[in-house]
């Protein structure tokens, strides 16, 4: 069954593909697809190996003519004609086969979503389409013609022609398959159009379904605003006649960046007041951006093979981040990023699903569309245009696009640009790409009153855990970014970046008169964890008065931390600094709402496990909850009176915009809501329901009833309201799993998956209801195993019909080996139930083999 791939048993494809061109007859359950690829041998005497998975084949010619059935192997997944029944020269190999979209449940390859044609080839969805070298570094020019009745067939590139039943496109860029795209159906756009730098027009659409038109309007504008900004900050144009958008329903994923045919998952597209938040839009307005940003990032671009994958990822998603600080608040989206990168990266890099950037082995690639590929993979981008400066990030990215315009390239394409653009060795660097987990770097001040007129010697030193595979961690070059504030709040030294690259090493700062407080870390400079002993009086201090936004809201994490630690701990008074210092921030909480809203929002639970776990302490999942509503019921007892004037100072009147400035006031104003609803039982937020005027109101009242478990006529109106519409119920599937009382959740959840509207085939709705009960710390961890039981169950039967949603979801159990024996042997059991499972797919295999190895 295994299947491990390894990167150092890349070899090159020893044919060149000069063109493809294929044919698509369009069928529900007989789909006919037509294959002519021009060969021409690279390495004399290799044999042709394709790669194809559940296709019928129909004919197989070279130049025309059938070959010898001896000359031809069929493997698992491979077709092989040996060298000896090719001509020596050039040749087309010409395939007929058939293929079943209406019974692909699994979303990869051709299928069909709601009536609608449409595929998905990253990473090895081609061959379930035909018979095809399916691999990044093979890239060809693409011809393709669609026969179908319905009245809309798009495919990459430019269109060259078309009469009713017939499309034919040609995309002149060579890609490789991963990035083919087609969609057929009943579709409508919006359509407008962008002139380019160099003055060339494009034609932009974004198709949805008839009557989702209203709601097309956001996505058109976050597309055009992208091709605005990359122009602008990387100087690169669009280079296409089109570019089309389709929003469908049953995705795996977010989004693919298919060439000149971006395919969405509907929520990432479809967008009213009514019907989406502020966080909806958000997303939505960074991954157009996103998926834009992959046509120089992954297209022009790409990768030479699947390890490489953070080449196009990672550097696509710092420049969708850079792009979100500039159409936003920087300050606001740097904290965000920071947040989900712990939520997401550091449980991953902590446990056994750990890998580097880029992994050296895999069974199944789709298993490492990780948020270490991805967010990590930009973090490491961020510390090298930290470590080289923007000027040298900018020559080196110039760089990049010259030398490697068309070519599918590694990491060390991506390093040397660098060395070659700035002469620095990147050698110690590349670590960051290779090596797995988080380091701890640990702080030290020295204080010396009499030396030098004041001294502060910083001692900085690192250590890396081992993770599965890589025992031992060298030390890696890590930028710290330091600054220095007065005990009065005014800035002794400005940020300076400090690059530890040996396990430890010191700084002297000397003439500083008085001793400063230490703003470490600022803007999250390295993804590492920062262990800094700062007392409670230093980060009050930073909280009030740090001129680094992240170092500043850091400082309030941290005493809310303390704070939850201790009381889980059984000290259940303590806090008061953290309540004290939050008193003092919300005086000026006004001046920057969206700011604002992130320090005020308490760490979640699993993070505190993480942290327990850290400090060698099992966590006891009920007693985090315990502690953090605590906490949060004290810090609304103290500030009542403030959080209540914010609540009502921060409503926005007039017309809804999902813009970062009024979007940061209902942020805060939720975020209020969310402490005031622990004292008033539900009453403004039953208010706020009754009188919302938008979807983030809406929800945000909505969680705060859920949580106070008075939400029953809320959701019952959202269902008669929104019944028909499929994002907004999703929502409704994923609140209360995820918002209810721990001891509830489990119950709600089993009551709501026996529903006919859960249709759990579809991801979105399977992600809702499943992904909400296991983002409900307390209730997934319960002690009595009936959350793990449940998230099993569901992983069971999503097996056998979408391998790729199954396995991404059984990272839910990644955590699993850091709690008490009971919830140990309750989530084994769990987990070994699925393993058991005769016909699992490999991708889930892969998933359960990793997460099994951490028991022991
Ligand atoms: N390349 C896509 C992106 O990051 C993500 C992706 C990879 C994907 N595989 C997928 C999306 C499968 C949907 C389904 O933008
Ligand atoms: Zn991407």
């Amino acid at each position: 069954m295994a299947r491990t791939r390894l990167l150092a048993d890349y070899r090159p494809f020893p044919f060149a593909l000069t063109e493809t061109r294929l044919r698509f007859d369009l069928a529900p359950t007989a789909t006919r697809v037509r294959a002519e690829l021009d060969f021409a041998p690279a390495v004399p005497g290799a044999d042709l190996v394709l790669d194809g998975a559940g296709l019928r084949t129909l004919s197989l010619r070279i130049d025309g003519v059938e070959p010898d059935p001896a000359a031809i192997t069929m493997g698992d997944e491979t077709l092989t004609i040996s060298a000896g029944a090719l001509p020596g020269g050039s040749f087309t190999l010409s395939t007929e086969v058939e293929i079943d979209p209406e019974r692909n449940t699994a979303l990869e390859g051709l299928y069909l979503s709601g009536g609608i044609f449409c595929t998905q080839c990253e990473a090895e969805g081609f061959r379930h389409i035909t018979w095809y070298p399916d691999r990044p570094d093979v890239m060809a020019p693409f011809r393709v013609q669609i026969r179908s009745d319905l009245p809309v067939l798009l495919s990459n590139g430019n269109p060259v022609a078309a009469e009713p039943g017939l499309a034919e496109w040609h995309d002149p860029w060579p890609k490789p398959a991963y990035l083919f795209a087609l969609v057929a159906g009943e579709l409508e756009a919006l359509s407008d159009r962008f002139t380019t730098m160099t003055g060339r027009d494009v034609a932009l659409n974004v198709w949805v379904r008839p009557g989702d038109l209203p709601r097309a309007g956001f996505a058109m504008e976050a597309l055009k605003k992208s091709m605005l900004w990359d122009e602008r900050v990387y100087g690169r144009e669009y280079d296409l006649d089109v570019f089309n958008i389709v929003a469908v329903d049953d995705f795996n994923m977010g989004a693919m960046e298919n060439k000149g045919l971006n395919i969405f998952n509907s929520k990432l597209v479809l967008a009213s007041p009514d019907t989406a938040t502020d966080t909806d839009y958000e997303r939505i307005e960074a991954v157009i951006a996103h998926e834009y940003f992959h046509n120089w990032t992954g297209n022009r671009i790409t990768c030479r093979d699947w390890f490489q994958l953070c080449l196009k990822e990672g550097l696509t998603v710092f420049r969708d981040q850079q792009f979100t600080s500039d159409m936003r608040s920087a300050a606001v989206k740097r904290i965000e990023d920071v947040v989900t990168l712990r939520a997401r990266q550091f449980r991953e890099d902590a446990g056994p699903l750990a890998h580097p950037p880029r992994p050296d082995h895999y069974e199944e690639i789709n298993n490492f569309y990780t948020a270490t590929v991805y967010e990590k993979g930009a973090e490491v981008i961020g510390m090298l245009k930290r470590l080289v400066g923007d000027g040298n990030y900018r020559a080196a990215l110039d760089l990049y696009f010259d030398r490697h315009d068309g070519q599918a390239c590694t990491i060390e394409d991506w390093l040397k640009v660098f060395e070659d653009a700035t002469g620095r060795d990147l050698t110690q660097f590349a670590r960051w790409y290779t090596d797995a987990g988080t380091p701890e770097v640990t702080l030290v001040e020295a204080w010396d009153e009499d030396e030098a007129g004041g001294t502060l010697t910083l001692s900085l030193s690192q250590t890396t855990k081992p993770t599965p595979g890589q025992p031992d961690k060298p030390p890696r070059v890590i930028p710290v970014a330091v600054g220095l504030i007065g005990r009065n709040g005014g800035e002794q030294r400005p940020t300076e970046l400090l690059e530890l690259t040996g396990p430890t090493q010191g700084w002297r700062f000397e003439g500083l008169g008085s001793r400063p407080v230490v703003s470490a870390l600022r803007g999250f400079s390295a993804p590492v964890v920062l262990r800094h002993d700062l007392d409670e009086a230093g980060r009050a201090t930073l909280l009030a008065h740090d001129t680094d936004p992240f170092a500043r809201w850091e400082a309030g994490r941290g005493l809310a931390i303390d704070a939850l630690i201790a009381r889980v701990g059984g000290d259940t008074d303590a806090g008061a600094a953290y309540v004290r210092a939050i008193g003092s921030f919300l005086d000026g909480a006004a001046a920057d709402p969206a700011f604002a809203a992130l320090v005020l929002r308490l760490p979640p639970e699993d993070e505190i496990a993480t942290l327990l776990h850290d400090r060698g302490i099992v966590p006891d999942p009920d007693a985090i909850h315990a502690a953090r509503e605590s906490l949060a019921r004290d810090l609304a007892r103290a500030h009542e009176g403030t959080l209540a004037a914010l609540f009502d100072a921060m409503e926005v009147p007039g017309p809804y915009s999902p813009d970062a400035e009024p979007s940061g006031r209902r942020a805060l104003r939720l975020e209020a809501l969310s402490l005031l609803t622990r004292l008033d039982g539900g009453a403004r937020a039953r208010a706020l329901w009754d009188g919302a005027r938008n979807m983030t109101e809406r929800m945000g009242a909505l969680a705060s009833l859920v949580r106070v478990g008075q939400a029953d006529d809320a959701l019952r109106g959202m269902e008669t309201e929104f019944g028909a519409n499929r994002l907004v119920m999703d929502k409704f599937f994923a609140v209360q799993p995820m918002a209810a009382a721990p001891g509830r959740a489990v119950e709600i959840a089993r009551t709501l998956a026996g529903r006919p509207d859960f249709d759990w085939r579809n991801p979105n709705r399977f992600r809702a209801l499943i992904g909400g009960l296991s983002a409900n710390h307390a209730a997934f961890h319960a002690a009595d195993g009936s959350g793990y039981d449940f998230v099993a169950d569901w992983l069971t039967r999503l097996d056998p019909v979408n391998p790729q949603t199954t396995a991404r979801m059984a990272s839910a159990f990644e955590t699993w080996t850091r709690y008490d024996a009971g919830r140990r042997k309750h989530a084994r059991a769990a987990l070994e139930r699925i393993a058991s499972l005769p016909r699992l797919s490999r991708n889930t295999a892969e998933m359960l083999t990793r997460l099994l190895a951490a028991g022991g």
